[in-house]
């Protein structure tokens, strides 16, 4: 328990890490010629990295078997949230300046906005019902079906990061292969207890008698 106490405070101070990096760059004019680029690609960045390293706890867990790691999921998938509102405030803010009729054209219109707006939406109940209250209230079943959103969430994210490049597909391809590792140790985790529950355990197998005769 107690490193857990102590390593909590030193991880939340590293994931504001890009955020400190680049308020520096900005305070000390840093940006390059385009800031605005710049900052959109920061925040993107870090959404998708955030989604992915909460994606990746519960196999580190287990296959590590660590069970403390869990502690860190849910603040690893705030973040997650937290530099996307970052990244999509970039977008209406810096990127729009609150003209919202522009906005709207952009999500309709620009195939790679639709899905990146999609990612961005099904992140926000998952950050509402985060806490042990929402836990509680709907039940460690429904929350769990719930939070199976964010597999949806990081799927956007990378077909978003994939849509917008115009050449080098590089970097997106890397995070998409990361993503179908998670989701497919996921998926044969499964396969896996479905295998099992089917299995006829050895106390219900019908015994056979031997007659000699
Ligand atoms: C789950 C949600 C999202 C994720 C994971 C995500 C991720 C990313 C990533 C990884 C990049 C590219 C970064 C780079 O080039 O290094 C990016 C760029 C961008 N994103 Fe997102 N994004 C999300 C949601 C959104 C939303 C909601 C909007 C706006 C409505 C948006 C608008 C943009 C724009 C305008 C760019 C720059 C495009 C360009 O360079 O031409 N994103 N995003």
């Amino acid at each position: 328990m107690k490193p857990i106490r102590f390593f909590k405070p030193v991880i939340f101070l590293a994931c504001l890490a890009p955020l400190a990096a680049l308020a520096w760059k900005a305070y000390s004019g840093n940006l390059g010629a385009n800031p605005i680029e710049v900052i959109t690609h920061a925040t993107g960045d870090w959404t998708i990295r955030f989604l992915l390293i909460t994606l990746s706890v519960t196999p580190l867990r287990k296959l590590t078997r660590q069970p403390w790691l869990i502690r860190f999921r849910r603040m690893f998938g705030l973040f997650a949230f937290f530099y996307g509102v970052l990244h999509f405030l970039t977008y209406i803010w810096l990127d729009k300046f609150f003209n919202f009729h522009e906005m709207l054209t952009d999500i309709a219109k620009r195939r790679f906005i639709t899905v990146g707006f999609t990612g961005f939406l099904l992140l926000i109940p998952l950050a509402l019902t985060s806490t042990a209250g929402w836990i509680r209230r709907l039940g460690g079943k429904r929350w769990q079906m719930l939070h199976r959103l964010i597999y949806f969430s990081a799927i956007a994210g990378v077909i978003h990061y994939l849509w917008l490049v115009k050449a080098d597909i590089r970097k997106p391809l890397q995070y998409a292969a990361i993503l179908a590792l998670l989701l497919g140790y996921r998926i044969f985790v499964w396969l896996q207890s479905r295998f099992k529950s089917k299995k006829p355990s050895p106390l219900s197998r019908p015994t056979i008698e031997v007659s000699e005769g």
